[in-house]
């Protein structure tokens, strides 16, 4: 417990890097040997530290589009030339990657540094990136030499037989650098994240640690190391088959209420994983408009499609919905609301 209270080394609490260093070898094997880890207070700074040791003002960087308001903010916050990847059921498009790089090579123009890409469960779409569109990624990264930041905070949050592989797993070159996250499997507000990278990555990471905060928190680390030493492997499996689970329910409550409230008024596809519904709006309203002059009024607060944009249209038609704690009762609710208002301004229209 002392060392929970004092300052500990930056990369984060010794017995806790061995655990993860087993836990990433067990889960992902990467067949690049030279990496390593450092915990950071949340993946989402983790993903800021990438980014500003990676990204100058300008460099090109590709997104997922649409992405995760975090990852907006933080490639904002870089200044970079943007480029959107869009993404269907399956994820990013893998040929969008390759005609974008192949224009830029053929009129001379900097190739992308980066791919930022939220594979599994992705924020806002609920999408898992195949393993065959991985693969051809990981092959364009190659060719076109970038460096695919994968921001996997939903591993493990997905409905499918199999756990999905991940970029990590794949990685023959150090081109990988993966940011996991304890939000989604134990605590959001322990605010603890891990980076797996390169080992000259995680140098640099160690010093912007040192830097900025120091490290993780002491005490956040010692208690997510007592909870996994805890655990053995069958038990953390365990855990996460309950984690899956629940989201699963919650996920199917939301599916059966808007079945029942929205159907033929928007479209939707049923996540594979995450905690989240993107919905497009049959209608000609703008999600913001709806979202800020009826929803909230009438006690409904859904996040607008435009929040996951990098230049936030005026025109917005998607909604993103949160399935993740809320009860039946209030999905329910929430869901006639929203399909009542929607119904009245068709009959407007
Ligand atoms: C895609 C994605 N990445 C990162 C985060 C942030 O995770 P953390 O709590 O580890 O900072 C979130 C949180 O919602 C997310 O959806």
């Amino acid at each position: 417990m002392g060392d929970g209270l004092q300052y500990g080394p930056s990369q984060g609490y010794f017995p806790l890097i061995n655990k993860w260093r087993d836990f990433q070898s067990r889960w992902h094997s990467p067949p690049f040997k030279n990496w390593d880890v450092a915990v950071v207070p949340g993946s989402q700074d983790g993903f800021y530290k990438i980014l500003d040791l990676m990204i100058d003002e300008g460099d090109p960087v590709m997104v997922q589009a649409p992405a995760y308001a975090g990852t907006i903010a933080a490639v904002h916050a870089m200044n970079p030339e943007y480029i959107g990847i869009p993404q269907d059921a399956d994820g990013i498009i893998p040929e969008e990657i390759d005609r974008i790089c192949s224009a830029r090579q053929n009129d001379n123009l900097k190739l992308p540094k980066a791919l930022c890409v939220n594979p599994i469960g992705a924020n806002p779409t609920g999408s898992v990136l195949t393993i065959d569109r991985k693969k051809e990624i990981y092959k364009l990264a190659q060719k076109y030499d970038f460096l695919i930041i994968e921001d996997d905070a939903y591993y493990f949050v997905h409905f499918l037989d199999h756990q999905p592989s991940s970029f990590l797993s794949m990685d023959t070159d150090g081109r990988v650098i993966r940011l996991d996250s304890f939000s989604k499997i134990v605590s959001s507000g322990l605010r603890l994240g891990v980076i797996t990278a390169p080992q000259e990555i995680i140098n640099r990471i160690i010093v912007s640690l040192q830097n900025t905060v120091l490290h993780a928190s002491s005490l956040s680390q010692i208690l997510m190391f007592k909870l996994l030493e805890d655990w053995s492997s069958e038990e953390f499996d365990s855990h996460i088959k309950r984690v899956q689970s629940f989201y699963k329910c919650q996920r199917d409550l939301m599916i059966r209420s808007m079945d029942k409230h929205l159907k033929g008024l928007v479209e939707w596809s049923v996540p594979k994983a995450g905690m989240f519904v993107w919905i497009k709006l049959n209608t000609k309203k703008n999600s913001l408009d709806l979202v800020m002059k009826e929803l909230i009024p009438n006690g409904v607060f859904i996040i607008p499609g435009s929040a996951f944009d990098y230049d936030s249209p005026q025109s917005d038609s998607y909604l993103r919905l949160c399935y993740s704690f809320s009860t039946e009762e209030q999905v329910d609710k929430a869901m006639e609301v929203l399909g009542t208002i929607l119904r009245q301004s068709i009959g407007n229209n």
